[in-house]
């Protein structure tokens, strides 16, 4: 023993013992790590490499309006061209463009949706492109917007927080209505439950964002089992007619002047045409 151990301070007093000491010891640090930590090498190379397909798309397809950078473009008169979109986050993004929204065809008082004009794989490579300059919304996962097994209590609660914060523009029945300025909000009918996830975090042009502390991601679903809802119904009219579901307002309105005008008229019949004037 005593005689190991004066080997081994012998040893140590060699000038390279320090050295290999050190590499052994990053040695073994170096090989745990590599067995513990997770793999994040591969995925950020996938990533990279679609951050890099996204540049390009959007240097062909979006930088003249929206700058090369996504910075942004103003007009001579001070209007903008395209807006930035450094932070917008990929949610906005796959919602414009797979909406068909983006790349917008002219410049007008709104993008209007039409079939889109990327593929899947190249829009997901926008998003990640425009989501790597700033963070901003993620595109949403399925179960995020999963409705299909929504219970009856879910759909009454997504009804309550659709009449208070979506019917001012998109309608009681969703059928969408006008704006201000040419602009509109267009009908939900027939709108992809993720496109309407997306919107609702987004917010786009003149609709509010509802972010998940304004409505949490489980209301969010509640609004979209009960638009989907809706529009599993053929909505019965037990009055006749529907008067375009502009909701109370305009049904009292039509009950004020077709009514009780009706009655004004028949009542000045009555009187013009009644036995007392003939005598
Ligand atoms: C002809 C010009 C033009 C082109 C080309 C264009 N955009 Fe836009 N973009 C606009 C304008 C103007 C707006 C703002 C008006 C609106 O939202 O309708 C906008 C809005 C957006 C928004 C919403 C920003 C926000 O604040 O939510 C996104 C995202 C977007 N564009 C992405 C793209 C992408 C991606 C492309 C390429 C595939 C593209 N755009 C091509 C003009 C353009
Ligand atoms: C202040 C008016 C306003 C309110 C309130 C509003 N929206 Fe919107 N919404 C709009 C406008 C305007 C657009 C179209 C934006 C565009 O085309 O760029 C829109 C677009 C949408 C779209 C996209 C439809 C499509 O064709 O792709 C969905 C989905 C949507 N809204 C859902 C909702 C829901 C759900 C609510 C309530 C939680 C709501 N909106 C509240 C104005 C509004």
């Amino acid at each position: 023993m005593r005689l190991l151990s004066a080997r081994l301070s012998a040893r140590r007093r060699h000038p390279l013992a320090g050295l290999v000491v050190l590499l052994l010891g990053l040695g073994i640090a170096g090989g745990l790590y590599a067995t513990v930590a997770p793999k994040p090498a591969e995925a950020n190379a996938a990533q990279q490499e679609l951050v890099a397909d996204g540049r390009k798309l959007f240097l062909v397809g979006c930088a003249s309006c929206h700058g090369k950078n996504a910075e942004g473009i103003m007009n001579a008169s001070g209007s903008q061209q395209g807006p930035p979109l450094i932070g917008v986050g990929a949610a906005a993004v796959d919602f414009q463009v797979s909406t068909g929204r983006m790349p917008m065809a002219q410049t007008g008082a709104q993008a209007p949706r039409k079939d889109p004009l990327y593929t899947d794989e190249q829009t997901e490579a926008l998003a990640a492109f425009v989501a790597s300059l700033g963070p901003g919304p993620a595109i949403p996962a399925a179960e995020d917007y999963d409705y299909e097994d929504a219970t009856e209590e879910e759909i009454v609660r997504g009804g309550e927080l659709w009449r208070t914060n979506c019917t001012a523009c998109h309608n009681f029945n969703a059928s969408g209505g006008a704006l201000p300025d040419g602009k509109y909000a267009p009908s939900l009918v027939g709108v992809d439950a993720k496109h309407m996830y997306e919107a609702m975090q987004i917010g786009p042009q003149q609709m509010p964002v509802f972010s998940d502390n304004v409505m949490t991601p489980e209301d969010k679903r509640n609004v979209i089992a009960y638009v989907k809802h809706l529009e599993q119904q053929d909505q019965p009219n037990p009055g006749g007619f529907a008067l375009g579901s502009l909701g109370p307002v305009s049904e009292g309105l039509f009950g004020w002047i077709v009514g009780i005008g009706g009655l004004v008229i028949v009542t000045v019949w009555i009187t013009g045409h009644g036995a007392r004037v003939k005598k």
